[in-house]
C-alpha cells in the first residue's frame, strides 16, 4: 500500500483489510455471543458507518434486523452544545435490544446525541460497538460495550472514514501525514555503473542527504560511536553485523538530516528483511521509500568500464576480468529479490544507465520528478 492523497493533505496506510476483517468479525461473534436468543435491531450511524455495518451484519451468524439513522446539525442555529436532530427512525424499538454500529468514536460528542435521542425510545437496552475508538479523545462516561481497534489520537480516513467527502470507498484505513513530504529513493547498480557520480548530481539537484551504507559503518566505528562499537564487535568474531544495528545507525543518520528532503539510500537494504525494517525505519518518519532507482548497464559494458578504471586506478578488483564478471553477477544474485519486493509495490525503477554523464542524470530526473 502507497500514501495516498486527498485534497490538499497526505495519508499513509495504516490499518490494513485484513486487522479490519479480524477487528469486525471478532466484535461480530463476541456481539452474538453475548446475546444469546435475542434478536438485535443494529442500528448504523451514517454516513461513516455503512461500510461496516455492511461487513458486520454478514459476519453475524444469528438473525438480527438492520436500519440506519443520520444525525445533522440543526442549520444556522447558533447554541453552544451542538443539538443535532435526527434523520430515519421510523420503527417502534420499545422493548428491543439496540446496538449502535459506529464507525469511530472520537470526543463521543456523537455518542452523547445518541444518548439523548434513545432515552425517549423505551428500548430494552442500548448498546454501543464501534470499530474505532481514540481513547485519548474521548471525553465522556458513556460505556462502550464493544471496541474493535483503539487507535491514537490522529486523523483517519477509509472504511467509511471520510476528509472532506473523499476516502469514504476506501477497504483500508489511512492516517493523516504531519510531517513535510520527503523523497526517499534506493539507489542500486552493478559495480561501474555510475551510481557514486549520479547520487552526487541528484542530491545536489533535491536537496536530498546521501546515506551511503558503507560510509556510515567506517564512520562509526572510526568515531568509536557506541553503535560502532557494537557493529565492530560483531565483525570481529566474524559475524554479519545484524540489521537491527544498521538500521540503528541509519536512523541516527535519518534523524541528523531531520529538514533533508528527502535521502538516498546506497548499499541498503541488500535483503528483504532489510528492506522490511527500512519500511519501518520510514514509516516511523511518517515518510516513505518513494522507488528503487536501478541503474542497468550491460554486462559487456561494464566490464570495458572497470577494465579502463583499472589501468589508471590500479585497482586490483579492478583490474581482473573474471573478478569484474563474477562482482556482476554477484550483483544481479543479490539484488534480484529487492527488484521482486520494490517491483510488488510499484517502485521499482529501471534507467539506460549508458550514455553520457548528462544523459543518464537527465533519465533519473524524468523518474524522480514523476513520483
Ligand atoms: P465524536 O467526536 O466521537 O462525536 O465523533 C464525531 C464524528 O467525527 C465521527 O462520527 C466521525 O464522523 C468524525 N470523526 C472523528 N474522528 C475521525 C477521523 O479520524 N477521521 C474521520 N472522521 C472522524
Ligand atoms: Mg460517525
Amino acid at each position: 500500500m502507497k500514501t495516498i492523497k486527498l485534497h490538499d493533505k497526505e495519508f499513509k496506510p495504516f490499518i490494513s483489510e485484513q486487522q479490519i476483517d479480524a477487528a469486525v468479525t471478532k466484535m461480530a461473534q463476541d456481539v452474538a455471543n453475548d446475546l444469546g436468543d435475542e434478536v438485535p435491531v443494529f442500528i448504523g450511524i451514517l454516513n461513516g458507518s455503512f461500510m461496516l455495518v455492511s461487513d458486520f451484519v454478514k459476519k453475524y451468524p444469528k438473525p438480527c434486523e438492520v436500519t440506519f439513522i443520520k444525525l445533522a446539525s440543526y442549520e444556522g442555529v447558533k447554541s453552544t452544545e451542538d443539538i443535532q436532530r435526527l434523520i430515519g427512525l421510523t420503527q417502534d424499538l420499545t422493548g428491543r435490544t439496540v446496538v449502535i454500529l459506529e464507525d469511530i468514536i472520537d470526543t463521543g460528542n456523537t455518542l452523547h446525541e445518541i444518548h439523548r435521542i434513545f432515552k425517549n425510545e423505551n428500548v430494552k437496552q442500548l448498546i454501543i460497538a464501534t470499530l474505532f475508538y481514540k481513547p485519548e479523545a474521548y471525553k465522556k462516561d458513556f460505556k462502550l460495550h464493544y471496541v474493535g481497534i483503539e487507535i491514537p489520537n490522529k486523523f483517519i480516513v477509509g472504511y467509511g472514514l471520510d476528509y472532506d467527502g473523499l476516502g469514504r470507498d476506501l477497504p483500508a484505513v489511512y492516517q493523516l501525514k504531519t510531517t513535510q513530504h520527503m523523497t526517499n529513493l534506493v539507489l542500486f547498480g552493478p559495480p561501474g555503473a555510475g551510481k557514486g557520480t549520479q547520487a552526487n548530481f541528484l542530491k545536489e539537484k533535491y536537496n536530498l542527504v546521501h546515506i551511503s551504507t558503507g560510509d556510515v559503518f567506517r564512520f562509526n566505528i572510526k568515531n568509536e560511536t557506541a553503535l560502532g562499537m557494537l557493529a565492530k564487535s560483531y565483525m570481529d568474531k566474524g559475524e554479519l553485523v545484524p540489521d537491527q544495528v544498521t538500521i540503528d545507525m541509519l536512523n541516527a543518520e535519518v534523524e541528523k538530516n531531520a529538514d533533508a528532503n528527502g535521502f538516498i539510500f546506497d548499499g541498503f537494504p541488500r535483503t528483504n528483511a532489510q528492506a522490511e525494517a527500512l519500511d519501518k525505519l520510514m514509516d516511523t518518519k511518517d515518510s516513505q521509500i518513494n522507488a528503487m532507482i536501478a541503474l542497468e548497464v550491460d554486462d559487456e559494458v561494464l566490464v570495458q568500464r572497470l577494465l579502463e578504471r583499472g589501468k589508471s586506478s590500479g585497482r586490483a578488483d579492478d583490474a581482473d576480468e573474471s573478478i569484474i564478471r563474477n562482482r556482476i553477477k554477484e550483483y544481479y544474485n543479490k539484488t534480484a529479490i529487492l527488484k521482486d519486493y520494490y517491483s510488488a509495490q510499484d517502485k521499482y525503477f529501471g534507467v539506460d544507465g549508458v550514455g553520457s554523464i548528462e544523459e543518464i542524470t537527465e533519465r533519473l530526473c524524468a523518474v524522480i520528478d514523476k513520483l
